[in-house]
């Protein structure tokens, strides 16, 4: 039994509280001085600080049940409004928010699985997914019993089209694309992969998890984006995240699908409840407020002039990156289409480097398959670039003389696990860290 805090008999002054909350978050990443690149999406303290009043002044409403709360109606369906619009999905394009990429593509399964099931009788469906798509999909195909079919990419860590070709079965209720993928910030063939999908009448889930608030602007840029929204003859549905690149409050994500018939699957109603009629639009009851009038507020107050001049500047930023990663002699993996990217070496342990620059107070996400880093750049990212490239400067040559460093930290089991062909003991591992995190 390791649950060695119990509730206190007697309570803590509120004052005292916050006093314990602001010695205790000391330990976090400082993300506010751009520590961290994936998990904060922050645009600046004014944006912050208009995000709290919004989120607070809807602290305590419930999305649950929008006939209390008719604000909220307004609020999530000119939220998908917009960003339908955005993506090209016409007059007929619906959706739902939900509380995050992980919910939006939970809801996209259950929605092909259920349609799958009523319009072609498929009782053992299959999905199928490049190996970089996020895990979130193995994770909803494993909730709702759909068969993950997982495809290696080709070198340049986009989906290999042939392959989902053959693929394909009488089984098969959906492809998924991303717009970028996480790992390497890159874009699959959405045009091809919607033509597989038309030809064969199954879905193309477009996962735009983080590109959704990001492709329009940088299009709009000038920069040179291929098409992967609703303008694609074959597109059904896309996922899109207002908490990450739309710099909405966390627990705000979107998914949207080409019609009302589509997202009729997602839907859940029950008649016979003694509490009651009830319909849920996804997974989850309670649904916060707060992030529902953010992220409509955060829309409003950017606007698309808001978005571009920040784009603008993130796109010098990644830039800066780019250019100062390839100094270094590090090379960018595949081609990325926006401000995520991952960078590998070709004679220095990567994992090595990553021990060193956490010394230093960087956050770093390892990356396996290929080795490499990854960076999502935001805003926060702009002010460091120069001193992050001088950190990886030094730590790259330490790396380089201390071979050795390779069997200590979190390189010896990072390299541990990149080289093991059996998943089992990686699994199990992976459970025991699970057991660890939430011990006390
Ligand atoms: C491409 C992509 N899809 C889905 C997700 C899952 O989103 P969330 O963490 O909001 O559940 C992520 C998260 O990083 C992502 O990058």
């Amino acid at each position: 039994m390791d649950n060695k805090v119990s509730l206190p008999k007697k309570g803590t002054t509120r004052e005292q509280v916050l006093k314990q909350l602001e010695e205790i978050h000391k330990v976090d990443t400082r993300w506010q001085d751009g520590r961290a690149f994936s998990l904060v999406y922050h645009a600046g303290d004014e944006h912050t600080e208009f995000l709290k009043k919004v989120y607070t002044m809807y602290f305590h409403e419930n999305g649950l049940n929008p006939g209390a709360f008719p604000s909220l109606k307004k609020y999530e369906s000119e939220v998908i409004s917009i960003a339908a619009n955005l993506f090209n999905g016409g007059e007929h394009a619906a959706g739902t928010m939900t509380s995050g990429g992980s919910e939006s593509i939970m809801m996209a399964v259950k929605t092909y699985r259920d349609w799958a099931f009523a319009t072609k009788g498929i009782k053992a469906p299959e999905m199928i997914l490049a190996q970089t798509v996020h895990p979130a999909f193995d994770k909803a195909l494993h909730f709702f019993g759909v068969t993950p079919v997982v495809l290696k990419v080709t070198a340049d860590q986009t989906a290999d089209v042939a392959a989902v070709k053959n693929a394909i079965n009488a089984n098969t209720i959906c492809i998924v694309g991303s717009a970028p993928q996480y790992p390497h910030g890159v874009m699959d063939p959405i045009v091809e992969l919607a033509k597989l999908a038309k030809a064969h009448g199954i879905g193309l889930h477009v996962d735009a998890c983080v590109g959704g608030f990001m492709l329009p602007f940088l299009k709009k840029l000038g920069r040179d984006i291929p098409p992967f929204d609703f303008s694609v003859d074959g597109v059904t549905s896309i996922s899109a995240d207002l908490h990450k690149y739309g710099f909405a409050a966390k627990g705000a994500s979107l998914v949207i699908y080409k019609d009302k018939d589509l997202r009729r699957y997602q839907f859940f109603v029950k008649k016979d409840w003694p509490g009651g009629l009830f319909a849920s639009p996804s997974v989850t009851g309670t649904r916060p407020a707060g992030s529902i009038a953010a992220a409509w507020a955060t829309l409003t107050a950017f606007g698309e002039e808001g978005y571009l001049n920040l784009y603008r500047a993130l796109l010098e930023t990644t830039a800066q990156f780019r250019t100062g990663l390839e100094k270094l002699g590090f090379e960018i993996v595949g081609n990325p289409i926006g401000t995520l990217l991952a960078y590998e070496s070709p004679d220095t342990n990567i994992f090595i480097v990553a021990d060193l620059m956490e010394k230093k107070g960087w956050f770093v996400d390892r990356q396996m398959d290929p080795v490499c880093i990854h960076l999502t750049i935001t805003p926060a990212h702009s002010p460091i670039v120069g001193q992050y490239l001088a950190d990886l400067k030094e730590c790259a040559a330490y790396a380089k003389a201390h071979p050795e460093l390779a069997g200590e930290g979190l390189a010896a089991m990072y390299g541990m696990c990149a080289k093991i062909p059996d998943p089992t003991m990686v699994h199990q591992f992976l459970y025991q860290y699970m057991d660890d995190r939430y011990s006390t």
